[in-house]
């Protein structure tokens, strides 16, 4: 049932999309030491969400050349696009860049054009959203806003944050926002995943998005489940992610089902897909087996997606149609 079910993702980290594989190849091309990295099956070895931010930027450090991102999303995108997904939109990092030794410009010239690559090849649409990474702090993240602001880019059209919600409040952050809103990016922040319902408060309060990364923990508190419907707030759900990570002891047990009976506009994306063992078209099988959704009910949670994206209106309305026929 789910395999032609047309498919999108607004939430996952291309960095976080890099397999195994993929990571022992390129950091083979370069030369890197990658000892302790995987565990004794080849996947990559974390416990929690600490030591899997940590192993998530060992990983990504591997990548250091246009080229070598131009085949990350040229790799995943065609892998979305096997999965019957017709639109992606990921996060990237102008500090893994860095961290690479690379420009912002370079990192996003070798993003799109893996990007541009797997529309010609298979049809996906594709669009980044600059992100900063909250435990670097609030002065980088402001950089990145500046960044991304500075050098626009046509297939950069939003800007948010991801990383450890743990630190920091959010109205450190709201310059970063502000300048991103005002040149006419998207935006989305990661809250409600390990804060609780007062973290997508806060959010919400301080940042000026359309949309929260995850926001899950919101069904905890009725009022602010009313507030994300009144507000038309979109979450970008993530089940896979938050049953590797703890959040739920399993899928059956994670709020998708009830948020979007309460009226909250929901979307499914797989995250970090390698290391929680997902990929767009699981998390869609996960929702049909073990929340007993429908065709109607999957459906419609690409159509929000689509209709939450980060594109131009033609191109949205573009999307759409292509989800009629
Ligand atoms: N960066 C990559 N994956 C993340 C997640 N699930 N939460 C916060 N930051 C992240
Ligand atoms: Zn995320």
């Amino acid at each position: 049932m789910v395999a032609t079910i047309p498919k999108a993702e607004i939430h996952c980290h291309i960095e976080g999309a890099a397999s195994p594989e993929l990571v022992r190849h390129v950091g083979a091309r370069h030369g890197i030491d990658l000892s302790g990295l995987f565990d004794d099956t080849g996947a990559f070895a974390w416990h929690d969400f600490t030591s899997f931010l940590g192993a998530y930027d060992r990983a990504s450090a591997v990548f250091r050349t246009p080229e070598d991102y131009r085949d990350l999303t040229f790799t995943y995108f065609s892998s979305l696009a096997a999965e019957g997904a017709i639109y992606g939109e990921v996060f990237i990092s102008s500090d893994h860049a860095l961290a690479s030794g690379l420009s912002y410009r370079d990192y996003v010239e070798g993003l799109a054009q893996g990007i541009r690559d797997a529309e010609a090849a298979t049809g996906i649409v594709g669009r980044m959203i600059a992100t900063g990474v909250r435990h670097y702090g609030p002065a980088r993240i402001l950089v990145a806003a500046e960044t991304v602001v500075n050098e626009p880019h046509p297939l950069v059209t939003g800007f948010g944050v991801a990383g450890d919600e743990r630190m920091h409040h959010p109205r450190d952050f709201a310059d970063a926002f502000r300048i991103a809103g005002e040149a006419g990016l998207g935006l989305t922040v990661h809250a409600g995943e390990f804060g609780g319902p007062e973290s997508v408060r806060d959010a919400l309060d301080h940042l000026g998005v359309s949309r929260i990364g995850h926001g899950v923990r919101a069904i905890e508190d009725p009022d602010l489940v009313r507030r994300i419907v009144d507000e038309d707030i979109v979450l970008e759900l993530c089940p896979g992610s938050n049953v590797a990570l703890g959040l739920y002891p399993d899928i059956a047990s994670h709020p998708f089902a009830r948020l979007r009976d309460a009226g909250v506009r929901v979307t499914v994306s797989s995250d970090d897909p390698p290391y929680f063992g997902s990929s767009i078209g699981a998390e869609y099988g996960w929702l049909a087996s073990d929340l007993g959704l429908s065709h109607a009910d999957l459906a419609e949670a690409t159509r929000t997606s689509i209709e939450a994206a980060f594109v131009d209106a033609p191109t949205r309305a573009r999307l759409l149609a292509r989800l009629e026929g």
